[in-house]
């Protein structure tokens, strides 16, 4: 972290919130926190997914929180390392509890082919600076039913028939996330992004992609710096997309 040594981040407890990023939006408007402090709250009156979507979590079920950071040093064609670090820190908290959990492009965490963590990430930019970034993280780790239109969510509880503790989980992701945002300070973009492409759902072998030419087969090639997804069908020709313009199947 950047902080100045008596500034160690903070970790403030919510019963109750509308959503977690807002709540930490707006508290930063009153109170620099220090870099790395979380918000976490039990339940969340109006969760918010990507694209506009809600995040639906049962009261007291699941881990809702996010993260602050001022990565004032990272250049902003280049935040999509915030996704790849928030990514791999959830994956390999999960990794501690259960197998076969990866990172779908950009940075859903799944279990096999179900989700059972959406990420949030919105960033203040100032000129080509990233200004402020709060990363939103939403893991379900004892929720085992769920009522929403989510397609396909799942929980830790769901998978090992066990219930987890909330605050453990917590302290398993700031470990990890603060030693990947070390490397990121140290610049080890090249180290980040090898683990990254390592650690992706379907990162071998051709499968069924939907992009605005229609359904075709195709091979994830490599992933630019800037997050654009590289995917090579199976004549050579290789297809450049930015999020939400290509699905899986
Ligand atoms: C997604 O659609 O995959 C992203 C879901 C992000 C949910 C988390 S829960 C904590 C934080 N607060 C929110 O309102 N959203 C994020």
């Amino acid at each position: 972290m950047v902080n100045n040594k008596d500034e160690y981040p903070q970790v403030i407890h919510l019963k109750e919130t509308i959503s977690t990023n807002n709540y930490l939006r707006q508290h930063l408007l009153e109170e620099r926190l220090p870099e790395g402090s979380v918000v976490v709250s039990e339940y969340q009156t109006g969760g918010r997914g990507q694209t506009g979507n809600g995040w639906e979590s049962a009261p007291g079920m699941n881990l809702l929180f996010s993260v602050i950071l001022y990565p004032e040093h990272i250049l902003a064609n280049r935040q999509f390392i915030i996704s790849q670090i928030t990514s791999l820190a959830v994956k390999e908290t999960l990794d501690l509890y259960t197998n076969n959990i990866s990172i779908k492009w950009p940075n859903d965490i799944y279990w096999q082919d179900k989700k059972i963590c959406g990420i949030l990430i919105e960033n203040d930019l100032t000129g080509t600076t990233i200004h402020k970034s709060i990363i939103g993280i939403g893991i379900n780790l004892n929720q085992t039913l769920f009522k929403g239109d989510a397609p396909n969510p799942i929980s830790l509880a769901l998978i090992t028939g066990k219930t987890y503790d909330k605050q453990e989980v917590l302290n398993r992701f700031r470990q990890l996330f603060y030693s990947y945002y070390l490397f990121v300070l140290q610049e080890k973009f090249i180290e980040i992004k090898d683990i990254y492409m390592q650690s992706l759902y379907r990162k071998d072998g051709y499968h069924l992609f939907t992009g605005s030419e229609g359904s075709f087969y195709a091979r994830i090639y490599n992933i630019e710096n800037t997050g654009h997804l590289l995917l090579q069908l199976e004549n050579g020709e290789i297809r450049r997309y930015a999020f939400k313009e290509v699905s899986w199947k």
